[in-house]
């Protein structure tokens, strides 16, 4: 019988909400059509931005919210997007499709849908094409209530008072599409910036450096950039920014499809999903050489999967379905994100909605919630919740190990990342366990435990105990599906949310001084 071992009097780190943020890119369908559809539209809006999606997001729980990019940040220059809107600047959006950009939702349009959403922005500063002073001045611009030019566009552009912005990137994968830097000319870029980007009246400002990219190149994990960075400016920052994108196949040119999938596709997803957890340790112990007190918290801006295009689509538009197998990732991801909550801060999946593996897809006037909507929505609970320690044991995921995956595809891991031992990672040595968990408690001694189950067609029954008293379940909710089931337009609700039942509680030790409550839980499969 697997178990669940969950401490309620070991409390550990706080759970911070940003970890269960988003991103949103001029990119594709994301922003125009998904968020924001303008005033005149015959979609029901607030301003500009669509009514159901605002409100599907606020019912999910949107701490944050990253803006303009990605890749476009470094290509964005902010004073395009004010003023009035038909004298804005027309761009090509050269790094998503080529398409126009017209820039008619630029800052003050992304802070009103942060207004909407009742969550912080995360803006993204462009260094990799930008000036200091135009990065100053937009920090300037948005927060400041002094006199100066800046504050006075602001008012002209109708907005008397300053805004809060408190997290703000420097750049964004400088090492790439954001100017193809090495890392010690990012560095010393790095400090020119973070010098400039002020302070205003009580606005204090979360400073995120840009960090290593590891899934998305053949590079590696990318440590050296680590090392350089933070010996150079960790003094002068407050984030350091990770991404890693989870891309079943090994060829960036082919990468599966988002619905259409083998198993060996699917647990070869899930395994390289916790790669995340290797990431954050490997980048982590480098940052406290650096910060022996982890005060640069890790910014894990960008993940998520990254499939082939929905045929037909614009493949610059990256518009991808999303199945049980995301959902999984999600939760997997979010579980390793908990754990790791003394060192990471914020995380953001990519992206929010119609790109990469979305919380939203809308086709016109229509809307559908994906299974990673709801896993998101789950775990809501854990926001500015208390880590519990707690530990499984469980068996691993043996499916590929004695099959194909491992025999004839053994390089499904970036071939440059070496593990601890200095063994290359694979399916044999990057085992995957057939459950997940996160324990957390709130302020009100109220236990929330999230568990996943990532077998395909195998139900576990797992016994959770929880030391430390004797536990009522308040409430009990479950998602599960085929791996490769999905959600879409005409059939929203295949996947969702639904009243869960299978578990037994007994109380060990009643009126003794060591009171044990047990769940006897049964997982469906892919749960
Ligand atoms: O999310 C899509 C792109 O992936 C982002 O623009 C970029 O930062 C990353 O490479």
């Amino acid at each position: 019988m697997t178990r669940i071992i969950i401490d309620s009097n070991k409390k550990k780190s706080k759970i911070s909400k940003h970890i269960y943020s988003h991103f949103s890119e001029h990119l594709g369908r994301c922003i125009y059509e998904g968020i924001y559809v303008g005033k005149s539209s015959e979609i029901e809006n607030v301003n500009g931005m669509r009514k159901d999606v605002v409100k599907a997001l606020k019912e999910m729980g949107i701490p944050s919210l990253r803006w303009p990019g990605g890749c476009f940040a470094d290509e964005y220059h902010w004073k395009d997007g004010i003023g009035e809107k038909s004298k804005r600047k027309k761009m090509i959006n050269n790094h998503w499709g080529g398409l126009v950009e017209d820039n008619s939702f630029g800052t003050h349009e992304f802070l009103e849908l942060c207004k909407q959403l009742e969550c912080e922005p995360y803006i993204n500063g462009n260094m990799g094409s930008g000036t200091v002073q135009e990065m100053q001045e937009w920090v300037e611009y948005m927060t400041s209530s002094d006199i100066s030019p800046m504050t006075e566009l602001r008012r002209e552009n109708g907005q008397e008072d300053p805004y809060k912005v408190k997290y703000f990137g420097i750049g964004n994968e400088n090492w790439g599409c954001g100017g193809n830097m090495c890392a010690s000319y990012y560095s010393q870029e790095y400090k020119k910036y973070a010098t400039y980007v002020r302070e205003y009246g009580g606005n204090k400002l979360f400073k995120i450096a840009c960090g290593a990219g590891v899934g998305n190149t053949i590079n590696g994990l990318n440590l050296d950039w680590t090392e350089e960075v933070m010996k150079n400016v960790s003094h002068l920052a407050d984030g350091y920014s990770l991404h890693y994108y989870t891309v079943p196949s090994n060829s960036w040119e082919c990468k599966g499809s988002a619905t259409d999938f083998t198993l060996d596709e699917y647990y070869i997803t899930l395994r390289k999903a916790t790669w995340i957890d290797e990431i954050i340790k490997r980048h982590a112990a480098i940052m406290k050489k650096y910060d022996e007190e982890k005060r640069v918290k890790i910014i894990f801006d960008e993940w998520g999967t990254w499939y082939d295009v929905l045929e037909g689509s614009n493949p610059g538009f990256l518009f991808q379905q999303n199945t049980m197998r995301d959902a999984l990732v999600a939760s997997l991801s979010l579980d390793i994100f908990n754990k790791h909550s003394d060192i990471v801060h914020m995380a953001n999946i990519a992206q929010i909605v119609n790109v990469l593996q979305s919380v939203i897809l809308t086709e016109g006037d229509k809307i559908v919630l994906t299974p990673t909507y709801h896993v998101f929505k789950l775990y809501q609970e854990h926001q500015e919740a208390t880590l519990l320690e707690s530990f499984q044991t469980v068996d691993k995921v043996t499916y590929g190990i004695e099959t194909n995956l491992a025999t004839d595809d053994k390089s499904i891991f970036n071939p440059n990342a070496i593990d601890r031992n200095n063994t290359p990672l694979t399916a044999e040595n990057l085992p995957l366990d057939e459950l997940s968990h996160t324990a957390s408690i709130n302020e009100l001694g109220e236990i929330f435990v999230t568990i996943s189950n990532c077998c395909h067609d195998k139900p576990i029954s797992t016994n959770m105990v929880i030391l430390g008293g004797s536990f009522e379940v308040v409430a009990a909710e479950i998602l599960t599906g085929d791996f490769n089931e999905y959600n879409d337009f005409d059939a929203k609700n295949n996947v969702c949310l639904k009243p869960f039942k299978q578990y037994k509680k007994t109380v060990i030790g009643e009126g003794l001084e060591v009171i044990q409550t047990v769940l006897h839980v049964t997982l469906p499969k892919c749960s």
